[in-house]
């Protein structure tokens, strides 16, 4: 069975051709993105393999399904970025990776609050440059502060565990409360109150229409003066023009970020050679308290083999008996 695998990078072929060994799938890697210029790459597949940031919207679902693709595996948890209603109409079976490593992206997003508190980034450059003073770098003790997580499932939890072993006390938000996070004492609020009490907020729901914008000049308005917001979810969960007007006006006092909105024009590449292309995206890297990563929050060893086992196990049940182990379905 061929597998063309689009967005892939040299830890993609590493670590899927180990998965794959004696599968007896014929893996084919394309650099490219998959998009309505790049889909006939598949021609001759039965099943593709796409990232976070390959277009899988109607168009080029319509042109897989006319060249045969029966499958797209995807090798992400998210799945916003795929038109189920068109994969469904067009009798394409869409697979994910539902949970690979949530220690990756919670460790990660642990790794952006303490240094935008302790200012790591910034010591580093100054350190290297023989300057040992301290203005500038004044943290806070976790111990004692209150962290809002907005999301609570499998990396919400874990992040819950690692916060409340610093002290924290933790606050969240979630229509479908964890009983793990109840029993290490985490308080299940109303976002209003998550909001106004929170000294840290951070994202870990997913991408829908109820989570679009859901921070917004409003909800920033409601935070805590000073708040240090982070987002290890997905972009268009906060909006970014707001996020601005937030940091100008001092409302926020820090922000992590590990997706941005727009970052399928960006993330992934190496752009140092040539010019960041969003005016908005520069804005950001203006301030001295916002720190970005480029979607690395799932980039472990651990979770890469994960991803790779699973996508194979998806292609491989799929090829045996018609379904993937992880369908994704459309709701009801
Ligand atoms: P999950 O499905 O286990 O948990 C998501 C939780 O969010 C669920 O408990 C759900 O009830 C809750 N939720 C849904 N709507 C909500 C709302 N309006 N308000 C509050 N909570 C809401 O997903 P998991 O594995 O924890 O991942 C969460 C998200 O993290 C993924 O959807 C994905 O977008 C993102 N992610 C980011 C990665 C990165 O590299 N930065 C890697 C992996 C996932």
């Amino acid at each position: 069975m061929r597998v063309d695998i689009f967005s892939a990078k040299p830890h993609d072929h590493a670590f899927l051709q180990a998965a794959a060994r004696g599968s007896g799938l014929d893996l084919m890697f394309h650099e490219a993105r998959l998009n309505t210029g790049t889909a006939r790459l598949a021609e001759g597949a039965q099943a593709v393999c796409a990232f976070v940031n390959d277009d899988l919207g109607a168009d080029v679902i319509a042109m897989l399904a006319e060249m045969g693709v029966q499958l797209i595996a995807l090798r992400s948890a998210g799945f916003n970025h795929v038109d189920l209603r068109a994969a469904q109409a067009a009798g394409i079976a869409v697979a994910r990776v539902p949970a690979y490593s949530p220690h990756a992206v919670a460790e990660h997003t642990v790794a952006l609050i303490l240094s935008l508190n302790r200012k790591t980034h910034r010591a580093f450059n100054r350190v290297r440059e023989g300057n040992f003073a301290l203005d500038g770098l004044l943290g806070f003790d976790m111990h004692g502060k209150v962290a809002g997580i907005v999301g609570t499932g499998l990396i919400g939890t874990v992040l819950a565990r690692i916060l409340a072993g610093f002290g924290c006390e933790v606050l969240a938000s979630d229509p479908r409360p964890s009983p793990e996070c109840e029993a290490l004492g985490v308080a299940y609020v109303e976002m209003e109150e998550l909001l106004a009490r929170s000294d840290i907020v951070t994202l870990q729901c997913p991408l829908t229409p109820d989570t679009h914008h859901l921070i917004d000049d409003a909800a920033i308005a409601a935070m805590k003066s000073g708040v240090m917001l982070v987002n290890t979810s997905r972009g268009a969960v906060v909006d970014t023009r707001a996020v601005i007007r937030g940091l100008k006006s001092g409302q926020i006092g820090a922000l992590g970020l590990d997706v941005y909105e727009e970052e399928g024009d960006l993330f992934f590449e190496d752009l140092s050679q040539s010019y960041i292309p969003d005016d908005v995206f520069a804005r950001l890297l203006t301030f001295p308290n916002v720190l970005i990563t480029g979607h690395q929050g799932f980039f472990t060893r651990e979770a890469l083999q994960a991803i790779a086992a699973t996508t194979v196990e998806n292609i491989t049940s799929f090829r045996q008996n018609g379904r993937p182990l992880h369908r994704v379905s459309l709701p009801d």
